[in-house]
């Protein structure tokens, strides 16, 4: 068992009161989550002892910034069972992610009559990058359609594959109704169709085991802020070949290897996906924030997220006029979505925040899902390590409240 309540007296900013003295119930961890004490001490460590340039620097400093860079890089590698740290891309976050994708391979695979397909369960992040993909390279996109519960429909998928499917982008989990995808049969699916899959992981990298391998994955992205660490970086997780066909996206320092007034040579994997100087110390904080996770271990973090996510569907349905998103807690990540009648997500969340508890409203960046569910927007409330049955009490408590309130 994981000892939530243990864990969370790791997390500063969670000790806090908010507004008049009310203590904080933080569950808005889909949108990112904290940092533990030691995460924060292994940054300011960085900053006070070897931070510097990396790859560039004939120095001692700059040596041991660059060690460890690629200790952090090895560190991913292995987190995610990568075969080769190689494979692992430092960017500015999922989001930059993608495009490298959309950009590099889209633009180099990708010609008129060709089709992507995405999921409606896919947020912005890997949408638009394939939507501008689209404009300029015309080809067209197609949409895998959702079960009634909000699953991926694996039948709509199978029809909605054909020769023509070049690339298809999942996530692994979604950020509004934490649905997990059977990322691996969509994976083999699409291979059998000749397609190249994008795997969008910032929900799910962070909550459960991810081996890249065992999936056969082409491309992987998560965020470092969404799995304790700091915002600005993520992970392009890139199968080796694919990487190495690919044209770097970004020109500038470190991506090349020979510059001339003609022209440039790129630099191999993974520096040619790396242009310029990259968010140092936040890389090189990374080892502690996977050490953070391995330590507590990805199986119980999964297994406790499922037990708070089953807590918060009980303990919800007791209260009247609310409407939960998605499909049954076994099917689905630490997320809760839902609606209650007469109540505006946004005036919702204005009375939760003012009792201490933060959740998001909005459409979450996947308007076209909240278009399929025929909602503008929702309430979603989401977990990780550290939330404790106590915070879902918290949370059922401060609904009722509010629907008292606003009658
Ligand atoms: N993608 C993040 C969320 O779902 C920001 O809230």
């Amino acid at each position: 068992m994981l000892d939530a309540t243990a864990l969370k007296r790791d997390f500063p900013v969670l000790q806090q009161t908010v507004h008049n003295n009310v203590p904080l119930v933080y569950l808005d961890n889909a949108a990112s989550s904290q940092k533990p004490q030691s995460v924060i001490d292994a940054l300011s460590k960085i900053d006070s002892t070897v931070y510097a340039n990396v790859h560039r620097g004939a120095h001692w400093l700059s040596d041991e910034s660059t060690a460890l860079y690629e200790e952090s890089r090895d560190a991913v590698a292995q987190f995610i069972n990568a075969a080769n740290a190689r494979e692992i891309v430092f960017t500015t976050g999922t989001t930059g992610a993608i495009n490298i994708v959309a950009r590099s391979w889209g633009e180099a695979n990708l010609q008129q009559g060709d089709e992507i397909l995405l999921t409606r369960l896919e947020h912005h992040s890997n949408i638009v990058p394939w939507q501008q993909l689209a404009q300029r390279t015309g080809a067209t996109l197609k949409w895998c359609d959702i079960t009634q519960d909000g699953q991926l429909d694996l039948e709509d998928f199978k029809q909605a594959l054909s020769e023509r499917t070049k690339l298809v982008a999942c996530t692994m989990a979604s950020n509004v109704l934490g649905t997990y995808t059977p990322a691996k049969e969509v994976t083999e699916l699409s291979h059998a169709a000749g397609a190249v899959v994008v795997l969008d992981a910032a929900q799910a990298a962070p909550h459960r085991l991810l081996d890249v391998q065992d999936l056969a994955a082409d491309f992987v992205a998560f965020s470092a802020h969404k799995m304790l660490g700091p915002s600005g970086i993520g992970i392009l997780y890139g199968k080796e070949s694919l990487l190495e066909a690919m044209p770097p996206f970004l020109g500038g320092g470190s991506m090349i290897n020979v510059v001339t007034e003609e022209g440039f040579t790129t630099a191999g994997l993974p520096a040619k996906f790396e242009a310029g100087t990259p968010a140092i110390s936040p890389v090189l904080a990374l080892p502690a924030c996977l050490e953070y996770l391995q330590n507590v271990g990805m199986e119980l973090i999964q297994q406790h997220e499922h037990e708070l996510v089953s807590y918060a569907h009980e303990r919800l349905a007791t209260l009247g006029r609310i409407n939960i998103l998605g499909p049954e807690p076994s099917k689905k990540a630490g997320v809760i979505s839902f609606t209650v009648d007469d109540l505006h997500p946004h005036d919702l969340t204005h009375a939760l925040d003012n009792q201490g508890v933060a959740i998001r409203a909005g459409h979450h960046c996947a308007m076209p899902l909240h278009q399929r569910l025929g909602i503008p927007a929702s309430a979603r409330a989401s977990f990780y390590l550290y939330n404790t049955r106590d915070d879902v009490d918290k949370l059922v408590a401060a609904i009722d409240k509010a629907i008292q309130l606003f009658g």
